[in-house]
């Protein structure tokens, strides 16, 4: 059961997130559809600005990297030899007298509070008749037996009927990048170990309690492919890469007590890996899967060499020995990225904060955003609409954007445009006042520290290229 605070806080984030601007119900204006969501101006950027940092950081930063970007489209003959049509599903029931449709995992889960990951379809079977779990929707208890489901979205290629054939949504960004492998080695004349990193949407036909966008029909990865010699110590390589993982978590500023690892028991593993572990998050609805760590071992190459007829082996260029390498996957989800940010930095200040212009009385909200994924890095605030301010303002502002994410604004007054922009996670606002027509300075304010600074205009550009380290 959730507690009714924890709904609250995701509601709020729900709301605020829709009221200024980052995610929107999809097609809202119909009704909606369910499991999908929109970003808006505002989550558009702070999604970009982490897609910008996480590739910085895994693939221009490392000398042992190189980036790709395969077609969502790809020959079905992909995801039979993948093992996707095959195994990638969930086993699924219905109640029978109101017609819901339940991951029969989670509806065991949300009633015993146990873990079933693992479960086949009869085990899943076999607890709701023996907990005796009643329809969450209308108390009954009579529900078909758990079916498989596959997760792969199929669609077709071909305009009439006859020539029509099947093809899938991608489940996963990975397999772009296997198949991709010897294209990418010999274009790139690398040498192992090395890896792929790739961004891109992925597509899974999920049924879900409505988390707000933990797990929606279309999501992004970030994944990383590392490819390493069958004669590495791969137990060494995953340990690396668990470490780069948590790394880059602490960079996000993400508290430590709301990760945890976790591995994977046996029976849970997905049907390509070997190890896997879990980077959870304690999100307001329970501790779940934030990020993915698996050892996938030659499994998809081999596959993809057997299906396909081709050669996918290595050759070593010092010894020519050939062989088919194998892989330790590093996955990351933009989507609960985002999610895990704006909780973490969705911070609610009873009573509000004074600044030196106003004094605020009722409840502030600040999004304490890493400076660096802020979908709005300045806001510049005219005291007054009245010219010349007004227009000096915008002058400054536009003088910005040649260099980074900027927000004009003029209406309302000072204390309420600082709100404003504090729940929108903006770092620094800039005042120009009666005082800048004559000095031609302007008041800095720091979304966190709330100290202001003078600063002359012609210096702004500079004063913001040191305190982002680079624009963006
Ligand atoms: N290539 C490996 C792979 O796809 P996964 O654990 O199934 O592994 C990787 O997915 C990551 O993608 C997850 O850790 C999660 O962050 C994200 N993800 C998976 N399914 C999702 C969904 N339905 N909605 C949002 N994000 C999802």
């Amino acid at each position: 059961m959730q507690m009714p605070h924890v709904q609250d806080r995701m509601q709020k984030l729900v709301s605020l997130a829709k009221r200024r601007g980052f995610i929107f119900p999809s097609s809202e204006i119909y009704g909606g559809i369910a499991n999908t969501w929109d970003y808006g101006p505002l989550g558009v950027a702070l999604k970009n600005n982490v897609k910008q940092l996480w590739w910085n950081r895994f693939v221009h930063g490392r000398n042992d990297m190189v980036g790709m970007d395969a077609a969502i489209f790809m020959n079905p003959r992909v995801w039979e030899a993948s093992g996707h049509v095959a195994n990638f599903a969930d086993a699924r029931v219905d109640c029978k007298k109101c017609k819901s449709r339940f991951r029969a995992d989670h509806l065991v889960e949300e009633a015993t509070g146990k873990s079933v990951e693992g479960k086949t379809a009869e085990d899943l079977t076999q607890i709701i008749g023996v907990e005796r779990i009643v329809c969450p929707s209308c108390g009954a208890h009579e529900f078909t037996e758990a079916r498989n489901f596959n997760l792969l979205f199929e669609t077709s290629i071909g305009k009439v009927e006859k020539d029509k054939s099947i093809v899938y949504l991608r489940g996963e960004t990975a397999q772009g990048m296997f198949v991709n492998f010897k294209n990418v080695q010999q274009a790139m004349r690398l040498r192992l170990p090395f890896g792929m990193g790739q961004i891109g949407k992925a597509f899974r036909n999920e049924i879900t309690p409505g988390n707000f966008t933990f797990r929606t029909l279309e999501f992004e990865q970030m994944e990383i492919e590392y490819f390493i010699s069958p004669r590495d110590d791969w137990g060494k390589i995953f340990a690396l890469w668990e470490k780069e993982m948590a790394a880059w978590l602490a960079d996000l500023g993400i508290s430590k007590k709301n990760i945890r690892v976790r591995e994977h028991a046996q029976e849970e593993l997905s049907h390509y890996s070997k190890k896997t572990i879990d980077f959870e998050y304690a999100f307001p609805f329970g501790w779940k899967e934030l990020y993915g760590l698996a050892y996938r071992t030659d499994f998809d190459l081999q596959n993809h060499m057997r299906e396909s007829g081709e050669d996918l082996r290595y050759t070593d260029p010092d010894t020519q020995e050939k062989y088919v390498p194998h892989v330790v996957e590093p996955t990351f989800g933009v989507d609960r990225t985002i999610l895990m940010l704006l909780l973490e930095a969705y911070v609610e200040i009873e009573g509000g904060r004074t600044t030196t212009t106003e004094s605020v009385k009722e409840e502030e909200v600040v999004l304490r955003l890493d400076k660096r994924v802020a979908p709005v890095k300045v806001a510049v605030l005219p005291l007054s609409k009245k010219e010349p301010l007004a227009q000096k303002a915008r002058e400054l502002a536009q003088m910005l954007r040649g260099y980074l994410a900027v927000q004009y604004d003029e209406t309302g007054s000072i204390g309420k445009r600082y709100r404003r922009q504090d729940e929108i996670g903006t770092p620094y606002c800039v005042t120009v006042d009666f005082d800048s027509l004559e000095d031609d300075k302007v008041t800095v304010r720091d979304r966190d520290t709330m100290a202001q600074e003078r600063v002359a205009i012609e210096d702004t550009k500079n004063y913001f290229k040191e305190n982002f380290g680079m624009f963006h």
